[in-house]
């Protein structure tokens, strides 16, 4: 089957897709976007989440052909997709979203295969929830399994994205 459906803003085509095949595969093995990562493949571990109409999603329990007609932000298209929240102003030099960016100046990232993930789980997180507690975001990041940074950075690295958001750095 054919589904045609739009990925970080663009509208993508892939062909030939088979019944059981995931929106992972798709977007990794087929579209060359290979940030999202397979690591379970059976919902457990959250490196593989995207947004799927704007919802937070498993993207290895997705069947590609649910994603027909609808709207996938991987996190390739999470600067692009924050920079368009902050209505059009590169919120960092550097280019990248300010959740990466806190990722980064937090030291919230070692072996680096989690966090494709938390990034997508954590920036989803702020935008619906600006202000979130601890408990917050402990809540909106339980579905993402890291097993290098015992999270303590994690959080400091959603803190910190959370409070450069609310002084509009
Ligand atoms: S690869 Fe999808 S949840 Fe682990
Ligand atoms: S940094 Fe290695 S699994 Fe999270």
């Amino acid at each position: 089957m054919r589904v045609n459906f739009t990925v970080n803003g663009r509208p993508q085509e892939a062909d030939d897709v088979w019944e059981g095949e995931s929106l992972l595969y798709v977007l990794r093995e087929r579209l060359g976007l290979p940030g999202s990562k397979n690591a379970c493949e059976q919902g457990e571990c959250g490196s593989c989440t995207v947004r799927l109409d704007g919802v937070p999603v498993c993207s290895c329990l997705v069947a590609a052909g649910q994603a027909e007609g609808r709207e996938v932000v991987t996190v390739e298209g999470l600067a692009e997709y924050a920079r368009e929240r902050a209505g059009g102003t590169p919120a960092q030099d550097s280019g990248l979203a300010p959740i990466q960016q806190a990722f980064l100046d937090a030291g919230a990232v070692q072996c680096g295969f989690c966090t494709p993930g938390l990034l997508v789980a954590a920036d989803e997180m702020l935008e619906r929830n600006p202000t979130p507690s601890d408990a917050d975001i402990r809540e909106a990041l339980s579905g993402n399994l890291c097993r290098c940074t015992g999270y303590e950075k994690i959080m400091d690295a959603v803190r910190l994205a959370a409070a450069r958001q609310s002084e509009g750095v």
